[in-house]
């Protein structure tokens, strides 16, 4: 495993401290450590640009410039939080994009599991702790002739921040493991067990070998069988989520029973 660290005696995440738990062959085997930078994300494609090999990780302390959806600002505090982002080279096509996420909120939700921690998976790309948001997704993919190149899959998890972390807007709507837990959690341990089940389902998807991500993201939806408001080009549609397909679209009905498919690319949802 190749290890690089910038020249700084902040470090709380050590690969001795991962290493023990991870039982993965891919994911998370090339590790590149930072104490600061702008977006792992923004990193991760720098690497991915250069060929670096598939399951690189790239993980910060903290990020002065972590990037959400929809071009929204990530906060990333120095040290209690794991800000990551994972280099995959999938063969799908750019309709199977969005299972990249499906498969992550199921593992971030296994992860959890093991912790004794309940959440839900709010499509597309959060995880709810008590209605609360603990865990935001970002899936990035470079696409050449309708063929999916590579994807940054970028992960923030908010473990040990702390209330007062939070600015105003956030507090009534974000959480961490720790105020959930009511005690600080290990982020090495948290890192490892996800890795390990985010290539548990990334297997199951590529070789098409099995459904067991399907079910678990269905089974802890915090939308399915709700009633939401979607939002698309400005305007505010009420549906009731019905179903989801294996590539992570939602299946909807409209106020006038009308039935249809909305990929994630399309809309942002409030509950
Ligand atoms: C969202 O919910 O809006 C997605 C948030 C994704 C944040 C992570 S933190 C690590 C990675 N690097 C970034 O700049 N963003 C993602």
């Amino acid at each position: 495993m190749k290890t690089t660290s910038l020249n700084n005696d902040f470090r709380e995440i050590s690969l001795n401290k991962i290493l023990p738990h991870l039982k993965t062959t891919t994911i998370g085997r090339h590790f590149k450590y930072f104490t600061t930078l702008d977006s792992t994300n923004t990193y991760c494609k720098f690497l991915a640009e250069k060929n670096h090999p598939e399951g690189t990780i790239v993980i910060s302390e903290e990020q002065t410039k972590g990037r959400g959806t929809k071009g929204r600002i990530w906060s990333s505090p120095r040290g209690s939080g794991l800000w990551i982002s994972i280099l995959l080279k999938p063969k799908i096509t750019t309709t199977d994009i969005s299972k990249i996420t499906l498969i992550t909120s199921c593992a971030l939700y296994e992860t959890f599991k093991k912790l004794g921690i309940n959440s839900q998976i709010k499509w597309p790309n959060d995880m709810l702790i008590n209605n609360k948001k603990v865990c935001g997704i970002l899936t990035e993919a470079n696409i050449k002739e309708n063929v999916v190149n590579y994807i940054i899959l970028g992960v923030g998890i908010n473990v040990n921040v702390s209330y007062d972390d939070f600015n105003d807007d956030l507090k009534p709507k974000a959480t961490s493991l720790k105020i959930e837990a009511n005690k600080e959690i290990d982020r090495c341990y948290v890192l490892a067990i996800f890795l390990n089940y985010l290539e548990k389902f990334y297997n199951q998807m590529i070789n098409n070998s099995s459904l067991e991500y399907f079910k678990i993201y269905k089974e802890n939806s915090y939308i399915l069988n709700k009633t939401v408001n979607i939002v698309k080009n400005n305007t505010v549609e009420v549906v009731q989520v019905l179903d989801f397909d294996l590539n992570g679209f939602i299946l909807v009905k409209d106020l006038n029973g009308i039935i249809k498919k909305i990929s994630s690319a399309e809309i942002s949802l409030r509950i």
